[in-house]
This record gives C-alpha cells, sequence and structure tokens, in this order.
C-alpha cells in the first residue's frame, strides 16, 4: 500500500499489473453533500470520459495489449462504449461497440463515434447486446464488459480513494445495472480490510431502476436468484437492464457486507438528478443519481457515500431547458430588478 503515480496505476501496488494505458483516470471530487448530514457524494462524473468505466477501461485495454489483440469489442448501454473507445484509441487498437438501438443516450453515441469506434446497432435491450458479444464478439476480438475481471480490478479503485479521504465510511451507495460495479469496489474495501486498513467494512447498498429491478425485487422477495426482467424501462438508460451478467458477484457483495438493494423509481431519480444539480453543483445522469435517489429515500446509520457514477452531459436530452427571450436593455433591466 504505496500510493504513487498516474490514474489507477497509484494503485499499482494492489493491481495485477504494474504499470500501462492511462488519461489520469480517477481522483474524482469527494463532496460533502448538503442535501443529507452525514452523505458524501464520490462524483465518478469527472473521469476522463465522464464515468467510472475509466478506472476498469484503463487496466483493461493494456492486458488486451499484452495478450496481443488489436481489437476490443463491448456490449454496451453507452458509457462503456465511450469508455473502450477512448482507451483503445489511446492504446492503438481497434474498437467495436454493439449498442441497443435507440436506448442509448447522446452524448454517449457522440463518444463513441468521435473516437473511432465502430458502432454496431442491434434491435433490443442490452441484455440482447450482450449476449451477441458473448457468443460471437470474443472469437474476434478481446471482450472488455465487465464479465472482464481485469476490468473490476481496475474499479475496485475507488475503494481506495474513498479511503484516503474520508477512511472506511459505513455505506457505499451504487447504482447497479450489469452489477460488476457494486461488486469491483466491495472488492477494493475487502482488500483494505485484510490489510489492516478498515476496522469495519462498509455495507453495501445496491441501486436500481423500479423499471429494471431483477436483484432488487429479488432481495424484497428473499428470492436466492435474480427475478430477470424482459423488457427493463427506466429513463436512466445506463441502467436499462433486465439480465445482469454479474448478478452472483453483486449478490455476494451486498450479502458479505450485511448490506441490501433497493429500488428508486424515474420520478426520485429525476428528483435526486436536479437537487444534486442545484444544491450540490454536481451534475449527474439520470443512472449516476440513482444513488443519490437511494441515499436520500433510506435512513442509513453513519456515514455513507454515494457513487455518482456518471456525468450530466451524457444526456442531455433528459433535462428541461427554459431559456428567457431579452429583445432589449430595458427587459434584461425588468428581469435582473426582479
Ligand atoms: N451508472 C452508470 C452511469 C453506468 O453507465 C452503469 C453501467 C452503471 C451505473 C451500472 O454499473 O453495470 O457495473 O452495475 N453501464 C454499462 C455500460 C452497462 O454499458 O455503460 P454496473
Amino acid at each position: 500500500w504505496a500510493p504513487k503515480g498516474s490514474g489507477i496505476w497509484r494503485y499499482a501496488t494492489m493491481l495485477p499489473m504494474k504499470a500501462g494505458v492511462t488519461m489520469g483516470e480517477g481522483r474524482t471530487p469527494l463532496v460533502e453533500s448538503r442535501l443529507k448530514r452525514n452523505l458524501w457524494v464520490k462524483f465518478e462524473g469527472a473521469n476522463p470520459t465522464g464515468s467510472f468505466k475509466d478506472r476498469g477501461m484503463a487496466l483493461g485495454v493494456t492486458v488486451a495489449r499484452e495478450a496481443g489483440a488489436n481489437k476490443v469489442i463491448v456490449a454496451s448501454t453507452g458509457n462503456t462504449a465511450a469508455s473502450a473507445a477512448a482507451y483503445a484509441a489511446r492504446a492503438g487498437l481497434k474498437a467495436y461497440v454493439v449498442l441497443p438501438r435507440g436506448n442509448v443516450a447522446r452524448g454517449k453515441l457522440v463518444q463513441a463515434a468521435l473516437h473511432g469506434a465502430e458502432i454496431l446497432a442491434v434491435e433490443g435491450y442490452f441484455d440482447k447486446a450482450l449476449s451477441l458479444v458473448v457468443e460471437y464478439g470474443t472469437r474476434y476480438a478481446y471482450p472488455l464488459n465487465s464479465f472482464n475481471p481485469w476490468r473490476l480490478e481496475g474499479q475496485k479503485t475507488l475503494a481506495y480513494e474513498v479511503y484516503e479521504e474520508l477512511g472506511c465510511p459505513d455505506n457505499i451507495v451504487v447504482p447497479v445495472g450489469n452489477a460488476g460495479n457494486i461488486y469491483a469496489i466491495w472488492k477494493g474495501f475487502r482488500e483494505l480490510g485484510e490489510l489492516g486498513l478498515c476496522n469495519k467494512l462498509p455495507r453495501m447498498i445496491g441501486v436500481q431502476a423500479a423499471g429494471a429491478a431483477p436483484l432488487a425485487r429479488a432481495w424484497r422477495e428473499g428470492s436466492q436468484s435474480p427475478l430477470f426482467v424482459e423488457s427493463p424501462s427506466t429513463i436512466a438508460s445506463a441502467i436499462r437492464i433486465g439480465k445482469p451478467v454479474n448478478w452472483v458477484k453483486a449478490f455476494i457483495a451486498v450479502r458479505e457486507s450485511g448490506g441490501m438493494f433497493v429500488e428508486v423509481d424515474d420520478a426520485d431519480i429525476l428528483r435526486a438528478q436536479l437537487a444534486l444539480a442545484r444544491v450540490d453543483g454536481v451534475g449527474a445522469e439520470p443512472a449516476g443519481a440513482a444513488s443519490v435517489a437511494g441515499a436520500l429515500a433510506l435512513d442509513l446509520p453513519g456515514i455513507s457515500v454515494a457513487v455518482v457514477t456518471g456525468h450530466a452531459l451524457k444526456d442531455p436530452d433528459v433535462v428541461e431547458v427554459r431559456t428567457t427571450p431579452v429583445a432589449s436593455q430595458e427587459e434584461l433591466v425588468s428581469v435582473l430588478s426582479r
């Protein structure tokens, strides 16, 4: 444990590789929220491509390159695609991104195109795109979805950063889609515990959108396996996922930590997004605000950190924009003096 260096490689002693591709990911702001006492916000939207995916992609493209791959492939609701496109570009690799047509926010599509990924649009939901990648894609290109354990190794560094700034909080609240990140963060804390750096590990609280809540529903009903959703539906397109591939790992994280899964509805998510933006100054995309919606709804004892996973610019279309026309100096003065 001797943090030093750039991006996730700052924690090289804790990673399976010692150096590699980076764009300075990580070291994102941890801000005290004014929305609730003892609530902190870890703003992952401040990563190079605007989401937490960059932590995992730095390690993922490094492994891909070391393994001699020249192509990488991901299925994505958008952020993984944007991150894979950018990090593949930096590593000199070709990226293929398989996206559910009509289910991806505009900012993310633009990023994938800008960074030169080949965009493959499939009919259906993310779950269909992922099953295509698993069944056919991996023969031709190195897969960088979160079933790839190297991705999660990179993402666990979030735990180390929270530890450095705040110690070990009582609760970590994370939006859950394909369910990799909640496990990655848990693994990071568990390792801090093994090093004797955390006396008490945080509870992992997984937040799902009500229309795409296979794990939260299962949890509520005491089911040992997820209640898969065929047609997931939520404004939070990043977590519009009905069959999370990492569900076993997510159950492990929540059970081992004494945490829980909860669901929040779209109205809660949008309210949390606005409150976060207008009170704390943090601009989140809807999925990123889902953790805050969960933290606000729950009565959690002790210190909580809500992980705000993606930037508001990712999904500009969900925000209502109002402008006040000003045709003259007089009108300007009249507005300003109201
Ligand atoms: N928040 C955001 C902004 C995301 O983009 C995602 C996942 C999650 C939360 C959920 O993380 O899947 O590890 O549980 N986005 C993936 C993608 C599915 O393709 O970008 P998870």
